[in-house]
């Protein structure tokens, strides 16, 4: 199997609806993963890049989370909308969306 260029963990986690942490999964984490599954296969780009759920990447407040490495890029607040901005932006063309990561303070 060849070494992806860039590899996509979208959060997936889920917590009981009472839970004050909430989750990912509550916030489109699963939206988010099937958009990203869409638009890598709308350009053929399989072979270039992995996508996997994750479990809680630790800034559940900044749900649905993706990180991207091997840049150790996490976008947080995604929406299905800014999935194909990161796949053109970033994972193809080499160039982070500042706007769309979280705070810099989540990695202390
Ligand atoms: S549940 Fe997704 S970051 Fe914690």
């Amino acid at each position: 199997m060849p070494r992806p260029e860039k590899h996509v963990l979208v959060c997936t986690h889920q917590r009981p609806a009472d839970n004050p942490k909430g989750c990912c999964s509550a916030r489109g984490g699963g939206d988010i993963l099937n958009e990203f599954a869409k638009e890598i296969d709308a350009r053929n780009l399989w072979g270039r890049l992995k996508l996997n759920t994750t479990s809680c990447l630790g800034a559940c407040e900044q749900g649905a989370t993706a990180l991207v490495y091997p840049e150790g890029v996490m976008y947080g607040n995604l929406k299905t909308s800014d999935v194909a901005r990161i796949i053109d932006e970033h994972l193809i063309g080499d160039q982070p969306i500042d706007e769309l990561k979280v705070p810099a303070d989540v990695w202390s």
